[in-house]
């Protein structure tokens, strides 16, 4: 089967950029309304996106033994992906809730990594959404996934990453070293839910 070129990878991902706008849009709202109009403080810390670039998907269908046409370009959920970075970890679920009630959303697939984490420690509550884009003549629906996670798991993610990617001869102590800050900032995630509402924790 033929490679996709960049061309069509762009018209396509152009096309999920469409929807991912959509998607941020929404949550900006989510966002203003919790500073302008709420007594409460936000949820949100922060909101990255980024559409993935031509070569991170071919190569991410070749990681999964397919050559890359079109269809293994759609089986691909992240072209377009929103990260939201909150303070506390009760806020991941109080944003996707907001989210996921609205209409012409619909999930696709959620992961909650936060629930159960990853044997490495990550933790990260992942959506796959599906969303309406409407053009001139045509509607059509297409894939963004949405992570949502603390800065405590922002930060193990990152470091995590940057080293796994950054290191090809990763320490044999690296796992279970990686394995302990997590469970240290998961104990701390939980601490500063207790800190913020004046509430005993063990
Ligand atoms: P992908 O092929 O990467 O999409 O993995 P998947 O389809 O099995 O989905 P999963 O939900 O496990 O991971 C999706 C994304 O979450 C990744 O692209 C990363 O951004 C993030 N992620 C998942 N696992 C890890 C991890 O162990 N470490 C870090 N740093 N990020 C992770
Ligand atoms: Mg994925």
């Amino acid at each position: 089967m033929e490679n996709l070129s960049k061309e069509e990878y762009g018209q396509y991902a152009a096309l999920c950029e469409c929807g991912m706008r959509i998607v941020l849009a929404r949550i900006e709202n989510l966002r203003q309304e919790a500073e302008v109009f709420s007594v409460n403080r936000s949820p949100f810390a922060s909101i990255q996106s980024r559409i993935k670039t031509y070569e991170s998907a071919t190569n991410k269908c070749l990681d999964r033994g397919s050559s890359c046409d079109m269809k293994a370009i759609r089986k691909l959920h992240d072209i377009a992906g929103i990260r939201i970075i909150t303070l506390y970890k009760d806020d991941i679920y109080r944003i996707r809730d907001a989210l996921v009630r609205q209409p012409s959303i619909e999930v696709l697939e959620e992961r909650d990594y936060v629930a159960n984490p990853k044997d490495n420690g990550y933790r990260s509550l992942h959506l796959i959404i599906s969303v309406h884009v409407y053009f001139c003549e045509s509607t059509k629906s297409v894939p963004v996934e949405v992570q949502i996670r603390t800065k405590a798991m922002d930060l193990w993610a990152s470091v995590e990453h940057n080293i796994r990617y950054k290191n090809d001869t990763p320490s044999k102590e690296a796992p279970e070293m990686f394995a302990r800050i997590a469970r240290i900032l998961e104990d701390f995630d939980e601490k500063a839910i207790c800190l913020r509402d004046d509430t005993p924790c063990n």
